[in-house]
């Protein structure tokens, strides 16, 4: 049972990668918590209720079920579900199961941080992008319409329980949007989960449970590692974002509908690839190599619309820019990258309209 300590300043716990944990649930919430509330969605509810009510039988709980989607990851849910909380009895003392996906694990931590001042969270995810990257490190918040995640807490929950066995009923798409995040895992700081994506391409998306279980320790174990070395994002936290300044710039642009988030990212590491390429930082040959992993594990939606203009302009409202100047995680390596502020405005614009024109002739698979 590969378990991964996150240390922080804030609090200390463990990140279980194992299947079955989720029948496990009831011995990870302290005999001292009051009412639990379940925050999930319609979806996962249907697909893993059995298991998570099993499990909770004996403690009270509520289940409070809000619609999917990163249209719904706003300041109005988080309000409703408070609401709900109150009404059916949340006091001081009540415990949140995050249980879904990355926007469940987003708001249902908001929730839980600013629910009469903090209650505890514990994350379950559901997706494997939240498994391998949402669910830990204590990132909670929501969107607002001029950008994504602008409104939100450092909330480190109490464990995270990742059981790959979930990932079955996951949606394809969805599967193929968490990808890209462990895409992202290996291009930081690991060849190695690289090289397997590259090589085991059929056995990773026929979702081979000893391969799927590879790829989610390794990302967890990063992201552990990353976290409990900088948990507010002042240093090393920030090679997490590699893809995500202009993934978010896309995300807004087009109103959080079009893309999944992983998607996105996907978009945003060949922005990046291509900004790390022109700036001097990346060889051709592993510009190229990462280019061809991404593509291995497309498609993305299209692109129709989005000009390189509107996203350079997006870049901006990026919770990464300071005094004005967007810092970009760029590759340096496979397994290593840097962050490089104040890069020129038109060649950021020529390497967005590159990736622009890349996806818009590639029909993916
Ligand atoms: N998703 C990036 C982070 O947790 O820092």
């Amino acid at each position: 049972m590969p378990s991964f300590d996150v240390v922080t300043p804030q609090r200390s716990y463990r990140a279980i990668v194992e299947r079955g944990v989720l029948k496990e649930t009831g011995s990870h919430i302290p005999a001292s918590a009051g009412k639990i509330f379940i925050v999930t969605t319609q979806d996962v509810w249907q697909f893993h209720c059995h298991h998570l009510a099993a499990a909770l039988a004996g403690r009270s709980h509520e289940i409070l079920i809000f619609p999917g989607g990163e249209e719904h990851k706003r300041l109005s849910t988080v309000e409703s579900l408070a609401e709900q909380m109150v009404q059916r009895g949340g006091d001081r003392s009540s415990l949140v199961i995050a249980f879904g996906g990355g926007v469940v694990n987003d708001v249902a931590g908001f929730l839980a941080a600013v629910f009469m001042r903090g209650v505890p969270v514990l994350q379950i995810p559901t997706t494997l992008l939240a498994q391998v990257d949402a669910a830990i490190g204590g990132k909670t918040g929501v969107d607002l319409a001029c950008g994504k995640n602008l409104v939100g807490a450092f909330h480190q929950p109490i464990a995270v329980l990742i059981d790959p066995e979930v990932l079955s009923t996951l949606p394809e798409r969805e599967y193929r949007a968490g990808l890209f995040e462990v895409i992202k895992c290996g291009i930081i700081r690991s060849p190695e989960l690289f090289a397997l994506l590259a090589e085991r391409r059929a056995d990773v998306l026929a979702r081979k449970p000893d391969v799927v279980e590879r790829l989610i320790a390794e990302c967890v174990r990063i992201k552990a590692e990353v976290v409990s070395a900088d948990e507010r994002e002042s240093g090393i936290r920030v090679i997490l974002n590699l893809g995500h300044t202009a993934g978010h710039a896309l995300e807004a642009e087009t109103g959080y509908s079009r893309f999944l988030h992983g998607e996105a990212i996907a978009f945003g590491m060949r922005v990046a690839a291509h900004l790390a390429q022109r700036t001097g930082n990346l060889s051709d040959e592993d510009a190229a190599q990462i280019l061809n992993v991404l593509d291995l594990y497309g498609p993305v939606p299209p692109l129709a619309g989005v000009t390189a203009e509107a996203l350079a302009t997006r870049a901006l409202i990026d919770k990464k820019t300071l005094k004005g100047q967007v810092r970009w995680v760029l590759p340096v390596r496979i397994g290593d990258v840097k962050v490089v502020p104040g890069i020129d405005d038109a060649v950021v614009r020529s390497a967005i309209q590159e990736a622009l024109n890349e996806l818009s002739t590639c029909a993916g698979d």
